[in-house]
């Protein structure tokens, strides 16, 4: 009798065990819970100032004003705006003729946005000048705009210049909750009306995503490819075909070809109506890269749970997450040192490897340049040449303006990177063919059966 009444007891509390480590695994993977009080203050719908939120949310509040705070850097990232153009000169050459090759400085923090936008060299503001900047330039630096998109509508904002819209004092704040959260839900919701309009073309409606996806589809509110469209400079993704490198290509292409989209600029000397690529991060990693294929979101790495007392809350200090390793990866991976380390060849091999294929772009600019001078050269050859060129740099540029150093998708990004160096190089020998001069090719400038990377010009 009594041994089944130690049985039964030794069950019981192995059932209460399992019960509770159940208990304990469920609640670890839900979202924090909400205490079930009455919110402090009512905040209005597309409240602007963030201080308002942070009453309800002191934590989320504190942690996004850290992100003013961030100083120090990582091997090729981080956090001050060191100058891209000084790090790698190359880059000069690649940008001649368009404002990067003025200033192109590392991203910092959300709360840095504003001031950065409002300070870099590459505004124009000539009233009047046909490339007076417009307002567009300010749709991911404030959360001010939710608001003012209501208000004016997408065309009117956009059509205002970057100085009107600046001096109408419209725009204070620097990026805020009114950019991801719907104030009284405080849902993650797309507040970027053309991001809206481009999962439109796609077909997809972000209403219907699930919580983890939208943990990612906030950050393309902003960390995506872009361009501007017409005379009212009008904010649209190309994202018609898709958000892959070679769907995106082919709407270029086609709207380069219908006319309804003027390249971003004319490369000086070498007449290539040429793409710039803005920082697309969202593009890139869900491109199948492995954490994208596993679930994981952008919010998983760069926002990971942080606790402070009793509280548990999203970290909204967002920054490279080499800086945290331990709450960034190691909620999934046990052993941050090797991961840690994987990052590290996988960042150094990508940077080699965009070198070179700077090199092959520079060889291919220094021969379409060439081509060009020279009156003789073959037409219908030199633009093919051209054409090639341009695909090639945006494809380059498509891993360079993407701010991981090629850690969110490395596969994806070493195979674009090395399509890129192929098509400069075949754009080099087209080049070459096309001024075929065989006192030109005596120069060696068209090493076009030697295509091994030369050192940089
Ligand atoms: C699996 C983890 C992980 C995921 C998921 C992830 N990132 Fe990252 N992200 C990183 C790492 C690692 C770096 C490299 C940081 C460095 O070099 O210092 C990085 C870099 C960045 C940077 C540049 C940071 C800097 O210091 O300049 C931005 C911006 C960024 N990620 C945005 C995103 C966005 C947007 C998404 C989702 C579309 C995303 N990341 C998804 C890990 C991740
Ligand atoms: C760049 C986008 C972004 C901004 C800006 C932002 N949040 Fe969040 N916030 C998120 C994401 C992503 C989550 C995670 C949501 C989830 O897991 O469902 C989150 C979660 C939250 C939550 C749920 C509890 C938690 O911490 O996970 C609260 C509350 C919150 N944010 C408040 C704020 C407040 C207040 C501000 C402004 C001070 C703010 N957020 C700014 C993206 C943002
Ligand atoms: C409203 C637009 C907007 C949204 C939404 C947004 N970002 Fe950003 N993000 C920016 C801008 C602009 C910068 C660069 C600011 C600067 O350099 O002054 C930036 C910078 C960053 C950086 C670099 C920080 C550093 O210290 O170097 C990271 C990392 C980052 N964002 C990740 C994310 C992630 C992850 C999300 C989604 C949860 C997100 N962002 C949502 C606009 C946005
Ligand atoms: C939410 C969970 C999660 C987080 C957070 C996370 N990972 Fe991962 N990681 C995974 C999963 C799942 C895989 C794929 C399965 C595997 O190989 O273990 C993976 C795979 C990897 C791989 C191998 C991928 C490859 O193709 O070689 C590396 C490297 C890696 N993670 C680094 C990191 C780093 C660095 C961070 C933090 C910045 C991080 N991970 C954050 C879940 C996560």
């Amino acid at each position: 009798m009594q041994k089944y009444t130690t049985l039964i007891l030794a069950g019981l509390v192995i059932l209460l065990g399992a019960l509770l480590t159940g208990t304990l695994i469920f609640v670890n993977n839900n979202p924090p819970q909400q205490r079930a009080m009455q919110p402090l203050v009512e905040i209005k719908a597309m409240e602007p100032d963030s201080s308002q939120w942070g009453i309800n949310f002191p934590n989320e509040y504190a942690s996004l004003l850290k992100t003013k705070l961030n100083t120090t850097d990582t091997t090729y990232g981080g956090s001050s705006k060191f100058s891209h153009l000084e790090k790698d000169p190359r880059q000069i050459i690649l940008f001649a003729g368009y404002p990067f090759s003025k200033e192109y400085n590392d991203d910092r923090g959300h709360e840095w946005a504003l001031t950065d936008v409002r300070q870099t060299a590459r505004l124009n503001l000539k009233a009047g000048d046909p490339k007076e900047t417009h307002a567009t330039c300010y749709s991911c630096k404030s959360s001010n705009n939710p608001a003012l998109w209501n208000e004016l509508g997408l065309e009117g904002y956009d059509a205002m210049t970057f100085q009107q819209m600046t001096d109408s004092g419209k725009i204070q704040n620097s990026i805020g909750c009114a950019n991801c959260h719907e104030a009284g839900t405080m849902r993650l919701i797309v507040t970027n009306p053309s991001l809206e309009a481009a999962l439109k073309e796609q077909g997809k409606d972000w209403r219907t995503f699930s919580r983890q996806e939208m943990r990612s589809l906030v950050c393309a509110n902003c960390h995506v490819e872009y361009y501007m469209v017409g005379e009212k400079k009008v904010l649209h993704f190309p994202w018609a075909e898709g958000t892959r490198i070679d769907q995106i290509l082919a709407y270029y292409d086609k709207a380069l070809a219908e006319g309804t989209f003027k390249a971003d600029w004319e490369y000086p000397d070498a007449k290539i109506p040429m793409l710039k690529a803005q920082h697309p991060e969202y593009e890139m990693y869900t491109a199948g890269s492995t954490h994208y294929n596993a679930g994981v979101s952008c919010a998983d790495c760069h926002m990971p749970y942080v606790r402070e007392g009793a509280a548990k809350y999203s970290m909204h200090d967002i920054h490279s997450p080499l800086k945290n390793p331990e709450l960034a990866c190691g909620q999934c991976h046990t052993d941050t040192e090797s991961v840690l380390r994987r990052v590290n060849l996988i960042q150094d091999q990508v940077y080699n490897t965009k070198l070179a294929t700077e090199n092959a772009l520079i060889d291919s600019l220094t021969a379409i340049k060439t081509a060009t001078a020279n009156p003789a050269s073959n037409a219908t050859l030199l633009d093919e040449a051209r054409a090639l060129h341009r695909k090639a740099q945006f494809m380059w540029d498509f891993v360079s303006a993407e701010n991981s150093m090629g850690f969110h998708n490395p596969e994806y990004i070493l195979k674009m990177l090395a399509d890129s160096t192929d098509l400069a190089r075949q754009a080099q020998m087209k080049a070459s063919q096309a001024a075929s001069d065989p006192a030109l090719l005596a120069t060696g400038v068209y090493n076009a059966l030697d295509p091994k990377p030369s050192p940089a010009k």
